[in-house]
């Protein structure tokens, strides 16, 4: 099973961005955890960040043929891309969305999400475990059509 994972606008700043609201992991300690589990349930990764809207649709266009599922953070791009939503629904793979804080409990432009209504599920509020769960969920998705 192949999964891309990908991290939007600032991720690429974690672990000295707001360390109160996203904590003290950098970007590569995410990727690292995400890389353990993935050779624990016998997945393949690729990860990706990009600051660029245009980037992302680019990855998620490629990725048709490629992956199996798609495990996204799109950061700020959640409350403003219909380009991202757009790609994805064009790809129709699989995808878990999550963030890093619980978007529901912050600012009210947060709330909303493109990418949510076409996702397999979103998962909020974990800190880097929001990863690791959404990388299961991915998993059990693909793997046992739950
Ligand atoms: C975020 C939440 C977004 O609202 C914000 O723009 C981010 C990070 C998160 O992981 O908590 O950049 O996606």
């Amino acid at each position: 099973m192949k999964i891309l994972v990908l991290h939007g606008p600032n991720l690429n700043l974690l672990g000295t961005r707001e360390p109160e609201l996203y904590g003290r992991e950098t970007l590569a300690d995410v990727n690292a955890a995400l890389q353990v589990l993935a050779g624990e349930l016998g997945m393949e990764l690729t990860t990706f960040q990009s600051n660029t809207e245009g980037s992302l649709v680019d990855a998620i266009q490629d990725a048709r043929g490629v992956f199996d599922g798609i495990l996204i953070n799109p950061a700020a791009y959640t409350h403003t891309s219909i380009a991202i939503r757009d790609a994805i629904s064009a790809v129709q793979l699989p995808v878990v969305e999550v963030h890093l804080s619980n978007i529901h409990a912050r600012e009210e432009f947060r709330r909303h999400s493109y990418v949510a209504p076409i996702a397999v599920g979103q998962i909020s509020g974990f800190g880097v475990n929001s990863y690791l769960l959404g990388l299961r969920a991915i998993f059990s998705h693909i793997k046992k059509g739950l």
